[in-house]
């Protein structure tokens, strides 16, 4: 009984510290897609360039996709076939800058 419940508030810590720590990462995506003018690009909900929304890109990309754009939009411009011009920058970030966005950005989905 006493191991279940202190199982019980361990588990529950365990769980909000890592809803807290996902909390932390998006809240770095959204200073670091300011930082890095995505917007100049990129638009979300009424700020920054409607030629590339993404506001829907966590239902249309998975996080994967989404990290090779941040980290090899070279390439993923010739993978993809994207015509729009200019075509995306390449970025150098530091990994939980790289986090921050895909965190960040899975959070934008269709309403
Ligand atoms: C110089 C312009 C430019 C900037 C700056 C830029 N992008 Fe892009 N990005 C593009 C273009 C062009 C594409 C190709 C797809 C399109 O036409 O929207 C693209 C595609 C993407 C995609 C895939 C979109 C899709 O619909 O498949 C993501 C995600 C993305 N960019 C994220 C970012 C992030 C995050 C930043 C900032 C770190 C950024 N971009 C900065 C021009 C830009």
């Amino acid at each position: 009984m006493i191991r279940a419940i202190v199982f019980g508030v361990i588990f529950g810590l365990g769980v909000a510290g890592t809803a807290a720590a996902q909390d932390a990462k998006v809240k770095k995506g959204m200073q670091v897609f300011t930082d890095q003018k995505c917007s100049l690009c990129h638009s979300i909900g009424e700020t920054g360039n409607k030629k590339g929304p993404l506001d829907e890109i966590g239902s249309t990309l998975s996080a994967d996709v989404i990290r090779q754009w941040i980290v090899d939009s070279k390439g993923m411009t010739e993978k993809a076939g994207a015509t729009r011009k200019p075509v995306m920058k390449e970025f150098k970030l530091a990994k939980d800058e790289v986090d921050g966005l895909v965190a960040y950005l899975q959070t934008l989905k269709k309403k």
